[in-house]
């Protein structure tokens, strides 16, 4: 099938790498002529296993191209994906600028009939606005084209993203006829596996469980990290309490984790939006903002031990900091709890310095060369006569480190983990101080 995919951020450029993989003929579009320059290049501008390698893979066959001609992109696929970002506006609506312009566009261009699928989060009743979009500007030109509009939501997960979209647990489809439901069919057969992965449904309901699966899994972790200050006060485990009600199969292990809050790039936006959803429906959710209310702090509980163990004034301590990332395996540090704690430790006259995988370039651009803020080339040497360590991100290799040699290069053995990456009595035995979060230590 010949594809558009308008918007090379996350989605957009995961999903076009994608259809090229399984040997549709991808044009992915972008308006910003340096980053398709450097992806015409095969050169990644985001960290993610395994895209790097379906990028270039499908560059060499020639199933997957880039462009920034508008134009060129509306006329290319018989489906037009719109994957343009929806940034968060000031009273923390999704931006849908982006969006609109971008069905604008195709409506502009369109030579015959096309399918628009939705790919952004995009609030309730997008579909709608992008049809109008569309249908306005085929009136202007005095065009009877006809064309079907589809909202596909996406629920990759950064680090994952590649593999997820491969191989999805569900793929959702909101349509209002039968010809596109088809179409979709079709476009999605290579990434079915044992059993049918493709749920339709009608438009608004796929748009709206886009917003409620985020939401109900950032509810699930802000209930577990109240949980788990509750446990803290009452000398119980919130790892066993994990375990205990995980195990319930209508409960389950899955984003169960209590830690430093959540962060990143959809769990914040997406239940600030849902929210303004209902507001403007005349409704609130209050769970929702209980669940925002409450990741907020929980993204201070980490300064909060800090203080409690070395005073509220920090003043000429030095901090090494693991994990800057919102989690592991991505560059990602947007809303990341580490930019929180480390401007409290700033605030508080503390210096960092900090180590992290993937994430040290973007520390750097966003913090620029502030001189209260160091990084290390090794984890191991973050924490050069630093008074504690401060883990924020669950990487892999922070998880078994060798205690010995990290005691030996602190100030003294003190370990504030905001991710439970250790078995509290085993540090206790290396004769490490330990302050994780619900459990006592
Ligand atoms: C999320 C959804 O999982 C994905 O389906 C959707 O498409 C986009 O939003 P993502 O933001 O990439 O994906 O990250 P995710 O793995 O969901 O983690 C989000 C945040 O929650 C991270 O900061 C993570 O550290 C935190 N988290 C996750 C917890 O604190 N506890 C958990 O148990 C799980």
């Amino acid at each position: 099938m010949q594809i558009s995919v308008i918007g090379t951020g996350y989605v957009g450029l995961v999903t076009g790498a994608c259809l090229a993989e399984v040997g549709n003929d991808v044009l992915c579009m972008d308006l910003d002529a340096h980053k398709i320059n450097r992806l015409k290049q095969g050169d990644i501008p985001i960290y993610e296993p395994g895209l790097d390698d379906i990028v270039k893979r499908n560059i060499a066959a020639g199933r997957l191209r880039f462009t920034t001609d508008v134009v060129e992109s509306a006329s290319h696929g018989a489906i037009q994906f719109i994957a343009v970002g929806t940034p968060p506006d000031e009273d923390g609506s999704a931006d849908m600028q982006y969006v609109i312009a971008a069905a604008r566009a195709i409506g502009q261009s369109m030579q015959e009939y096309k399918v628009i699928v939705d790919k952004s989060t995009v609030p309730v009743g997008t579909a709608e606005k992008v049809r109008a979009a569309i249908q306005e500007e085929l009136s202007k030109r005095g065009s009877k084209l006809k064309f079907n509009v589809a909202s596909n939501p996406e629920f990759l997960k950064e680090g994952a993203a590649v593999d997820d979209f491969m191989r999805p647990d569900r793929i959702v489809v909101g349509v209002d006829d039968e010809r596109t439901a088809n179409l979709m069919r079709a476009l999605y057969a290579p990434f079915q596996r044992n059993h049918e992965r493709l749920i339709v449904m009608d438009i608004k309901s796929a748009e709206l469980t886009k917003y409620a699966a985020n939401a109900m899994l950032a509810t699930r972790i802000s209930f577990m990290n109240e949980l788990a200050m509750l446990a803290e006060k009452m000398g119980a485990d919130i790892e066993q309490v994990r375990h205990g009600i995980g195990s319930d199969p209508r409960i389950g292990y899955h984003f169960l984790y209590a830690g430093c809050g959540y962060g990143g790039s959809c769990f914040p936006k997406d239940v600030q939006a849902l929210q303004r959803t209902a507001n403007e429906c005349g409704r609130e959710l209050k769970i929702l903002g209980a669940v925002e209310a409450a990741n907020e702090s929980q993204k201070k509980v980490l300064i909060a031990k800090i203080a409690a163990r070395f005073g509220n004034d920090l003043t000429g301590r030095h901090f090494a900091l693991w994990g800057l990332a919102f989690k592991p395996n991505t560059d990602d540090m947007r809303d990341a709890p580490s930019r929180v704690l480390i401007k409290d430790l700033w605030e508080r006259g503390a210096t960092v310095t900090a180590y992290d995988p993937a994430a040290m370039h973007e520390a750097r651009r966003i913090f620029g060369n502030d001189p209260r803020l160091m990084v290390a080339d090794s984890s191991m040497a973050a924490l050069e006569d630093a008074d504690a360590l401060v883990i924020v991100t669950e990487w892999k290799a922070f998880r078994s480190p060798d205690f010995a040699a990290m005691k030996s290069k602190l100030k003294a053995p003190i370990i504030f983990d905001g991710r439970n990456l250790y078995e509290p009595r085993d540090l206790r035995a290396e004769g490490i101080e330990y302050f994780p979060i619900g459990r006592s230590a």
